[in-house]
């Protein structure tokens, strides 16, 4: 991998992947955070005396042009936060986009507008996507990659521009993700814990089976864990659940066990008739029928907090109830309060996650808070992520 201070960018055009895909209230940004992870890597190119031009994609236009998805207010924000004014292109290639990115001056930043304006940013095959990512290339000397969150998706600013660059490299911010998830994650210090959460299983067998196994300890929680009470024969009353997929949460907790990882479930809950409000707490043999399970109980809350403050490597995605309502909000702010404490290594992704590590306004306690949401899930499941593919392969 060759990164960002690896590379002579003095006098040269530097074309910029970045994940700006912030949350909107008409134009006001609601979280501005992946905006401000993109920061260190701009301003050390813009100070090294490089010309940067900054490429985003905002929402799910479809490849025609939105302007509800138009970058501006993504360019106002980044411009406040550098304290120099960012101009937009109105467009992402083209000859009025090559004229804006001929005429920039080193230390001078450009960002082009939304790149799925164009529908061949998201063409499925390379016939569909087209010789877009040649044309952005053609825009600059360099290529950066410095946008993790959008690192699984096989969009041609992340798979096809690397091919075509002159040549790439990857920014501080990347290279942060791959630090803490690629290269630390393979030799991690043990006990290794992995906590789950989250609604469904089905969503997260690719990370079960991946990291049974690997971990030494895995902590279920959320409406997930009661699929696994299926599993062990108990009720759920009318909590969600998947029965479908009781078979397979049967075969995960024997495939834990055949590999040493020790699969932690909830043992009592807190639970509610409707999501407003707390009704009681219950033991796993006595869930009432009309009890929807809405977040582990105190119990379980104790065995969890043992667990993680006698684990060296921790990684959690997904929170252990609907942490969203303070009446169940507890069970998750407890596992970031015990990961918040823990001396080891503690590395957090995904966006309920996220959303509870700030709730808990514990965010600089971590090791490491990932900006990735589907891509930080698909390096959990082992995958290998095709912005990293693409960039291996051009290095
Ligand atoms: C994200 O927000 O997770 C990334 O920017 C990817 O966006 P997408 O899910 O719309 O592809």
């Amino acid at each position: 991998m060759r990164f960002i201070d690896q590379v002579d960018i003095e006098g040269k055009t530097l074309l910029i992947r970045v994940d700006f895909n912030v949350p909107l209230d008409g134009n006001v940004i609601t979280d501005d955070n992946r905006i401000k992870a993109g920061v260190p890597t701009i301003r050390y190119c813009l100070e090294k005396g490089a010309a940067v031009v900054v490429m985003a994609h905002l929402g799910k236009p479809k490849g025609e042009v939105v302007d509800k998805f138009s970058l501006e207010p993504v360019a106002k924000r980044l411009g406040e936060l550098l304290e120099m004014d960012v101009p937009l292109a109105p467009d992402c290639i083209g000859p009025e986009v090559e004229k804006m990115v001929s005429g920039l001056q080193p230390g001078k930043i450009l960002m082009l507008e939304n790149l799925r304006f164009h529908p061949e940013e998201q063409g499925k095959t390379p016939e569909e996507r087209g010789d877009f990512g040649k044309k952005l290339a053609s825009l600059a000397d360099i290529y950066v990659n410095d946008a993790f969150g959008v690192a699984h998706r096989p969009n041609s600013s992340v798979v096809d521009v690397p091919y075509h660059a002159k040549e790439c490299c990857i920014g501080f911010l990347l290279k942060m993700e791959w630090e803490h998830l690629g290269e630390y994650l393979k030799n991690p210090e043990r006990p290794y814990l992995a906590i789950s959460g989250g609604a469904k299983v089905s969503s997260k067998l690719g990370i079960l089976n991946n990291l049974i196994g690997k971990v030494d300890h895995f902590i279920i929680g959320g409406a997930m864990a009661n699929t696994f009470l299926l599993a062990k024969g108990k009720t759920v009353g009318k909590s969600l659940s998947e029965p479908d997929l009781v078979v397979t949460a049967k075969a995960i907790m024997d495939k834990a066990e055949a590999a040493g990882t020790k699969l932690h479930l909830p043992v009592d809950f807190v639970w509610g008739r409707d999501t407003e409000k707390a009704a009681g707490i219950c033991g796993e043999d006595d869930v009432p029928d009309d009890a929807m399970l809405l977040d582990i109980g105190p119990k379980t809350i104790d065995e969890f907090v043992k667990v993680i403050s006698a684990s060296k490597t921790i990684v959690w995605n997904g929170p252990m109830g609907l942490f969203e309502s303070p009446e169940f909000a507890e069970g998750s702010m407890a596992v970031c309060r015990a990961m918040a404490d823990s001396e080891g290594t503690t590395i957090v992704g995904g966006g309920d996650t996220d959303a509870v590590v700030h709730k808990a306004k514990l965010e600089n306690q971590f090791s490491f808070i990932s900006t990735g949401g589907g891509s930080f899930l698909e390096f959990l499941e082992g995958k290998e992520l095709p912005a990293f593919k693409a960039l291996k392969e051009n290095m």
